[in-house]
């Protein structure tokens, strides 16, 4: 579907919410990281966080920014709580040093700690959830040395589930078929102007937020309920970050679905608050290396929390050097602008279409460092990427010519007049920062 303009600025003039600001600028720019799942799903120990730990040092991701280890579902004891104490326990066999000595040692190397739990009964994968617990567990969490929590929607018991659908394009099977962007209406659907903010969903998230904040320590706070209940408009007072959509898998067709939902819903991100696309592929599954290469671009450019979701200690450097890649990890960590990377143009389809396999193209966005401009290939072949300064916004002011450096080989072309025109191999995007004019105004 295309977008009419009059959408376009009714998005443009949204009301700024009051963000969630924490201390010690925690959440103001997106997060970087590592988390257990993509990698290792349930099947989780400390040996593996601690060598995730480990590598982010060795292999220089620790310099490069990253800072977050996370530990996913599965790390508790399923069967219960502590008798006494009513505290979840870590399982002694996957944690035998419990995951305060798990904390202890990934603080010993500078870096944070994240765990995960949910806004149910039980998580996802079956074990105790923080649903009428959450001021224990977030003292519990904050006992522990936890910097970070990723809170999950599973086990949502019948008298917190939601009055009304919203639409999430990701799960038609969920809310009935999303056809060329529109949902299908349903009987359950949301009257015009209904308050998301008002929700059983938004309230049991804001009860671990207050229930966090009430901690005597910074717990960075990750909403994971795949961009239901219209998070967008809810999540930047509610948390520091908000998955917008449902899992991720490593195959290009649902990485290009994810960056096409998330090119439609980035006037919510900003400092203070960010759409979270979920964590990275990379390393994980068929994905090419070139599809590698747009997965982070794009990420990275979209101001998602960046965290890597892979076995680091086999992971080769290729794919190393990818996330550390120095000019992507400027913008995604631009002291100066906030705001993320946008679409100027969409190449394969017109403007504004809503489409999971070609979705925009051409990308622009300002940082400290110039102006980060992306031209994607979405089909399966080779195809000629045309970057024409004067459509870039920024760049469209007369001079026409300016000093460019690529992001993949970080080399200079020098001054470059006009635009670039390349050709951009399947799923690949070529990527430049293009910095000061270089030639005077021509008369
Ligand atoms: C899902 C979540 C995943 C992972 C999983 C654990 O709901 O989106 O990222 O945390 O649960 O069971």
């Amino acid at each position: 579907m295309r977008y009419p303009s009059a959408a376009i600025a009714a998005l443009l003039t949204l009301p700024s919410v009051q963000a969630l600001v924490q201390k010690h600028n925690v959440g103001k720019l997106p997060a970087l990281g590592w988390n257990s799942w993509n990698a290792f799903y349930c099947n989780v120990n400390e040996t593996k966080i601690l060598t995730a730990a480990n590598q982010m040092v060795s292999l220089g991701l620790k310099d490069s920014g990253y800072q977050y280890v996370n530990i996913d579902d599965c790390w508790s004891v399923k069967s219960g709580r502590d008798n006494k104490t009513g505290q979840i326990i870590p399982d002694p066999e996957k944690f035998p040093s419990g995951i305060i000595g798990v904390a202890d040692a990934i603080h010993a190397l500078g870096l944070k700690v994240g765990i995960y739990g949910s806004a149910g009964t039980e998580t996802c994968g079956g074990y105790p959830g923080q649903i009428g617990q959450e001021s224990l567990d977030a003292a519990t969490f904050a006992a522990w040395g936890i910097d970070y929590l990723k809170y999950d929607n599973c086990y949502v018991p019948s008298n917190w589930t939601d009055q009304y659908n919203a639409c999430v394009p990701d799960q038609w099977q969920v809310y009935g078929p999303y056809v060329n962007g529109t949902c299908s209406k349903s009987a359950t659907d949301a009257p015009a102007g209904y308050d998301w903010s008002t929700s059983n969903t938004a309230h049991r998230y804001r009860i671990m937020r207050d229930a966090l904040l009430a901690q005597n320590r910074t717990i960075l706070y990750s909403l994971c309920e795949w961009g239901q209940a219209d998070v967008v408009v809810w999540g930047n007072n509610t948390g520091n970050s908000w998955r917008i959509s449902g899992d991720i898998n490593p195959w290009w067709a649902r990485i290009a679905e994810i960056l096409n939902e998330n090119s439609f819903l980035l006037n919510h991100v900003n400092f203070w608050g960010h759409n979270d696309m979920d964590m990275l592929e990379i390393g994980n599954g068929n994905l090419t290396l070139a599809e590698s290469r747009s997965h982070f671009a794009f990420w990275a450019a979209m101001k998602s929390p960046l965290i890597i979701g892979t076995a680091l200690d086999t992971l080769p450097a290729t794919h190393v050097d990818i996330l550390r890649n120095k000019y992507l990890l400027a913008f995604h960590q631009d002291a100066s602008h906030g705001a993320p990377a946008t679409p100027y143009k969409w190449g394969t389809n017109p403007d504004w279409t809503f489409n999971a396999t070609n979705p925009a193209e051409y990308w622009s966005g300002k940082s400290t460092q110039g102006t980060l401009v992306l031209a994607l290939n979405t089909l399966a072949t080779n195809a000629t990427r045309e970057i024409i300064w004067n459509e870039v916004p920024g760049l469209e002011d007369g001079r026409d010519a300016f000093e460019v450096t690529e992001i993949w080989s970080g080399k200079s072309l020098g001054c470059v007049e006009h635009g670039i025109k390349t050709v951009v191999g399947s799923h690949d995007t070529a990527g430049y920062v293009v910095g000061k004019n270089c030639i005077q105004y021509r008369s």
